[in-house]
Order: structure tokens, then sequence, then C-alpha cells
């Protein structure tokens, strides 16, 4: 597969690939990743695993020994994906929103 890849920011890390991208959020000792996405016409193609296998190379690189993450219980796919690469579930906690 061939993808071309932008990482930017500080802080915080976005990273763009042909149909998807990923945000990291950069803390002390731990990186989050959020907001994983491949454009829809463009799933289960293996893309979302190379992009999260980008994300991991990032933090990596950027000497952080912990990846974390929040995904909807019902979010098949992306949990099945998350394990692949070797995430595991801890704890469970509560989503908060209130309007404006
Ligand atoms: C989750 C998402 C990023 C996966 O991207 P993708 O490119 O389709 O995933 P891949 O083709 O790389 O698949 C890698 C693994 O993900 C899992 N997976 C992907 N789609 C799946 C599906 N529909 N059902 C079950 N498992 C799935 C499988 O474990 C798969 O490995 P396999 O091919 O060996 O079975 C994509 O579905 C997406 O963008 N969803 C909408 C946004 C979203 O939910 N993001 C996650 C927010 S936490």
């Amino acid at each position: 597969m061939t993808n071309t890849m932008k990482v930017t920011g500080s802080g915080t890390i976005f990273v763009e690939v042909d149909h998807g991208h990923a945000l990291l959020v950069l803390y002390d000792d731990v990186i989050e990743i959020c907001d994983m996405w491949i454009d829809a016409g463009y799933r289960r193609m293996g893309q979302g695993e190379w992009l999260l296998n980008e994300c991991l190379r990032i933090a990596k690189s950027l000497s952080y020994k912990k990846a974390v993450l929040h995904v909807d219980i019902d979010n098949e796919a992306a949990i099945s994906l998350y394990e692949k690469r070797g995430f595991r579930t801890m704890g469970r906690e509560y989503h908060m929103e209130r309007t404006f």
C-alpha cells in the first residue's frame, strides 16, 4: 500500500494519511491517540492498522512508554483493531457532557 503521511503540530500531533487521520495528544507520561478515522470508502483495506502503527511508531520515537485511547463500548471495529495492536481495556469511565 502507498500512503503519503503528514505530521504537524506540537503539544498535539495531527497525523494525516491519504484517506484518514489521527490526533495525538502529548502528555508528560502518556500519549493519547484520538479521533482515529478512515474514510468510509476505504475501510477494511488495512489503512486503519497502518495509521495506528504509525501513531505507535511516532509515540515510541518520542520516547513514550505508554499510549492510551478511548473507544465507545459498541465500536466493535475499533476495539478489534486496538486489541489486535496490543491495547487492553483498563477500567470504565463515564462519558460526561453539557450543552450551552
Ligand atoms: C476503526 C477504523 C479506524 C478501522 O479502520 P480500517 O481501515 O477499516 O481497519 P483495517 O482494515 O486496518 O483493519 C484492521 C483491523 O481492525 C479490525 N476491524 C476493522 N474493521 C472491522 C469491522 N468492520 N469489524 C470487525 N473488526 C474490524 C480488525 O481487527 C482488522 O483486522 P483484520 O483485517 O485482521 O480482521 C475505521 O472503521 C473507522 O474509521 N471507523 C469510524 C471512526 C471510528 O470509529 N474511529 C475509532 C474512534 S475510537
